[in-house]
């Protein structure tokens, strides 16, 4: 596996395996890689020629949240033998300094999708994560893109990203990988103190009582938003509730006020050192 700094020599790389008739699919990461990033590596080695992930930490989507940010669990070796093992090709490792010279002289600003969910809690986060993926898929120009619905506000605004300024990109969106008692895997998870990683599986429990009242057919948004926060105030002690909001996918807003279509149910709860997010989409007719 290569791995490479300098925007120049992976642009040529990726120019050189195009040439060959390659196709080329990325991975954008921010590091610790856990098993979460791995399926995603995994799809890309299955569905593109060459693989190219990279490992960015990006300061502009983190707010004004400095400690997040500095604090953000850092495992280089671990990263570069994770991604290698998974049949990534080259490992993308850039320098703040060389994604953002000069500061933040350009960026941009998604105007849909970001007053909701994560985007309303996190005001700019958005912003950030659409100014360092237009910088990446400049410079790596990728045919596949691939992320996860752990994420599935930024998968949403990603799609909009590619279709507004016409990025010759497909999307591959790939499942939420759990650990054995439902949780949803994260880098944050080891900030997670004993008790509240104990009680964190209770976070997708939540969101499955939520599904369980759509399949007995609960078509209205409140009641099961409703459904969700009681079991949260059931099960939860350390966990504080961010949000937790039932909207149509991957419009992100109530489509009809009769539910249908695809729906998915969000959550975020807060604990000492970390804030997780988990969610499920399903189809509701
Ligand atoms: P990061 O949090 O490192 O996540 C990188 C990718 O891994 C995202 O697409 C995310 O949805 C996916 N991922 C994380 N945990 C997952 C899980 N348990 N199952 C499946 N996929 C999972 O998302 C970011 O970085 C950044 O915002 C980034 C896109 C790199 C821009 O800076």
């Amino acid at each position: 596996m290569l791995q490479l700094t300098d925007p120049a020599a992976l642009r040529e790389f990726v120019k050189s395996q195009k040439r060959l008739g390659k196709s080329v699919g990325f991975v954008p990461t921010m590091g610790y890689l856990h098993k979460g990033h791995a399926s995603l590596f995994k799809k890309a080695a299955e569905t593109s020629d060459v693989v190219v992930a990279s490992v960015f930490v990006n300061p502009t989507q983190f707010g004004e949240k400095k400690d997040d940010y500095d604090n953000y669990p850092k495992d280089s070796q671990g990263d570069a033998r994770l991604a290698e093992s998974c049949g990534v090709n080259v490992l993308f490792l850039p320098k703040v300094e060389t994604i953002y010279p000069n500061g933040q002289q350009v960026t941009v600003k998604v105007n849909e999708k970001t007053g909701v969910l994560c985007g309303k809690s996190r005001p700019g986060h958005f912003d950030g994560v659409a100014t360092v993926l237009t910088k990446l898929f400049t410079i790596v120009a990728p045919d596949i893109v691939y992320f996860g619905m752990k994420d599935a506000q930024q998968v949403a605004i990603v799609r909009s990203l590619i279709d507004s300024f016409h990025f010759p990109i497909k999307l591959i969106a790939c499942p939420i990988m759990r650990e054995a008692d439902g949780l949803a895997k994260s880098s944050r998870n080891v900030r997670l103190l004993p008790d509240e990683r104990r009680e964190a599986p209770e976070l997708y429990k939540g969101l499955q009582a939520g599904c369980s009242a759509i399949r007995n057919g609960e078509r209205n948004f409140d009641r099961i938003i409703a459904s969700v926060r009681r079991y949260y105030e059931l099960h939860l002690q350390s966990g504080v509730v961010d949000y937790v909001d039932v909207l149509n996918y991957p419009e992100l807003k109530r489509v009809k006020d009769k539910m249908t279509g695809r729906i998915i149910i969000a959550i975020a709860v807060r604990y000492a050192n970390a804030r997780l997010i988990d969610n499920v989409t399903i189809d509701c007719g």
